[in-house]
């Protein structure tokens, strides 16, 4: 069964308040999700794969440790996704990225699939899907559906809230998938609305409401 893992470190805490308040501005909020994105980051790739490297320094040879194989790929989730895509990019600037339109029909709150684009080796790498909301899982797990049916299999998931309701349907639908979040809030409202949550994560991301 994959791990959830809560990403708590202080920084992650103290800058995912900004966020959940409703009086940021798309500005700040922007820096924030950006800010706590890249912390994530760490917490993401600890444990993977180094091999050992030989160099010459300055003063004389030396053994070091470099990523093994190839580096991840990121696959943030349409619109929201893109946010947090800079912040990991920080830290895995060679990252290659893939990309998953998706929008949850207000109505039915299914996912809607409306583009995707993947690397061409996609299957040859670990792959980070990204998006802040993991809320009835729909929309994560028609990504990774969509990942595994090109060929993907080592996947871990990064969203910065999670409903347990969406926690328990990624873990049901693919338990083979790591869970980075950084919190995880009470419930879902009647919209499918994480809470407390942020709201709507593209729309404060991009000030489209
Ligand atoms: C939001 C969010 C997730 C999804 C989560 O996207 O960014 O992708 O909802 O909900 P779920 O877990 O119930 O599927 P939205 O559909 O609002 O699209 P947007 O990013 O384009 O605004
Ligand atoms: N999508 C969002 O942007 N926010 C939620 O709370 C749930 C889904």
């Amino acid at each position: 069964m994959g791990n959830v893992v809560v990403c708590d470190h202080p920084l992650i805490q103290h800058k995912l308040t900004f966020i959940r308040d409703e009086r940021t501005d798309t500005k700040l909020f922007r820096e924030c999700v950006d800010e706590v994105a890249t912390l994530m980051a760490y917490e993401i790739t600890r444990g993977i794969a180094l091999a050992p490297v030989r160099l010459q320094t300055p003063v004389g040879p030396a053994e070091g440790l470099a990523i093994r194989g190839r580096m991840p790929g990121l696959v943030p989730i349409l619109r929201a996704g893109l946010g947090m895509t800079d912040g990991i990019l920080k830290v895995l600037p060679a990252a290659k990225i893939g990309h998953i339109g998706l929008y949850r029909d207000p109505a039915t709150l299914q996912p809607v699939e409306y583009y995707t684009k993947l690397p061409a080796d996609a299957g040859e790498r670990l792959l980070i899907v990204i998006d802040p909301m993991l809320a009835t899982g729909g929309s994560a797990i028609a990504a990774i559906d969509y990942l595994k049916r090109q060929g993907c299999r080592d996947i871990r998931l990064m969203c910065l809230i999670a409903a347990p309701e969406g926690i328990a349907a990624v873990r049901e639908a693919h338990s083979d998938v790591d869970i980075y979040v950084a919190a995880i809030d009470e419930r879902l409202n009647d919209h499918g609305y994480i809470v407390p949550g942020l709201g709507d994560a593209g729309d404060r991301l991009f000030g489209t409401r």
